[in-house]
């Protein structure tokens, strides 16, 4: 990469993380991307689902496929930690995710297709979506129809979970789908000395959770990847009161959405009937679902294939070792179109950029960053030229 491309490019990342924005408030990122865009000769539609923009360019090639390239915007509400001279400025919002990345890649990626429009035929579609962080920015984007006519989807996260410029990708489920789940157990509060006039709702959510721990273990096939973890459990302020209720939190992923399906159904009735075993009662909401993240077989072939020549074979993961149990909202756009979502490795140790996602230490290897640029930019010409590979649903 030329030398001011790629100052450009760090420059917009920080710039970004300079100024983080909040799931459907990302207007000053919006503002930056269409006048980007614009400037390159995209037509580009603002305001899609609140604060997304779409950028559109055909190529000089004549008649081809539509390729949808998207990038997430939003930050997270999370107090940076950094001593960076491009930490965030705002209180209490951070790129902690790394989609300050994803916006400087995706811009860099659509302007040199922009330079190189003569050469490739088709459509690029440069999708920049708000609200990935459990918000559904992608289930929105997508019922406001910017996947419409597209041949394929292309996406990409930066990754502390590999080193920098080391590209992860993997055929069929690469990311989790997720539940978020809430049981709210209704006892009845007493003195803790007089256990037995009471419902004690901390003792019933203590059953619960050892029960929940049996879905994944018991019902589920063993070469079926699953979690269900508990992450908070509220009740009482006092030694020796039993209070009145417990709230509990979680997360349920799975890679197939039948398994999500049966965790959603079991995880319901363990906690109601549990809780009614011990004479409580419980009430289950799920205030938050994702969908897996399944990739293509045929397109992520030819991302694979891409990508190796960008880094060198020795910088790929590829298959089981390259998937996570974590979760992204990509996968609303592969339900409806075939694509490839893949990660570029972001993990430095000698710059501490180690720690994990939505961390207040957060950081990116900033190296990976043309390395995101020129994967995503190969592959992108590569379909723009070709097509969907046969075979591809
Ligand atoms: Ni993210």
């Amino acid at each position: 990469m030329e030398a001011d491309e790629l100052r450009r490019l760090i420059d917009t990342r920080r710039d970004l993380h300079r100024h983080p924005e909040l799931a459907y408030q990302e207007r000053r990122t919006a503002g930056i991307v269409a006048e980007r865009l614009a400037a390159a000769g995209y037509a580009v539609e603002t305001g899609v689902s609140e604060t997304g923009v779409v950028g559109t360019l055909e190529g000089g090639g004549g008649d081809g496929p539509t390729v949808l390239l998207r990038a997430d915007m939003d930050a997270l509400a999370i107090d940076e930690d950094t001593t960076h001279d491009f930490a965030s400025t705002v209180p209490g919002v951070m790129h902690a995710c790394g989609h300050d990345g994803h916006v400087a890649v995706g811009l860099a990626v659509a302007e040199r297709l922009a330079g190189s429009r003569n050469e490739w035929a088709g459509t690029v579609r440069c999708v920049f979506q708000p609200a990935e962080e459990g918000k559904g920015g992608a289930r929105r984007m997508v019922e406001a129809g910017v996947h419409e006519g597209a041949a394929l989807a292309l996406g990409l996260h930066l990754w502390l979970g590999l080193p920098s410029g080391v590209v992860g990708i993997t055929a069929g489920p690469f990311m989790a789908g997720a539940l978020v789940f809430r049981i709210v157990i209704h006892g009845r509060g007493g003195h803790g000395a007089i256990p037995h006039e009471a419902i004690d709702p901390i003792v019933a959510g203590s059953q619960v959770v050892s029960a929940l721990q049996t879905i994944v273990s018991r019902e589920l096939s063993p070469a079926e990847p699953a979690v269900i973890s508990v992450g908070t459990f509220r009740a009482g302020d006092a030694a020796n009161v039993i209070p009145e209720r417990a709230v509990l939190e979680g997360t349920a992923r799975a890679f197939d959405e039948t398994t999500l399906r049966h965790l959603r159904r079991r995880i319901e009735e363990v906690a109601v009937r549990v809780s009614g075993a011990m004479g409580a009662s419980a009430e289950v909401t799920f205030p938050q679902a994702e969908v897996p993240t399944v990739n293509d077989p045929a397109i992520t072939d030819m991302v694979r294939e891409t990508a190796e020549a960008v880094v060198g074979p020795d910088r790929m993961v590829v298959g089981s070792a390259a998937r996570t149990m974590a979760s992204e909202d990509f996968g609303a756009f592969l339900k409806h179109l075939p694509g490839c979502y893949f990660f570029v490795g972001a993990r430095n140790r000698e710059m501490g950029a180690v720690h994990p996602h939505h961390s207040p230490h957060f950081d990116i290897c900033e190296e990976a960053l043309p390395v995101a640029v020129a994967v995503l930019e190969r592959a992108a010409r590569r379909f723009l030229r070709a097509g969907a590979p046969r075979g591809s649903a």
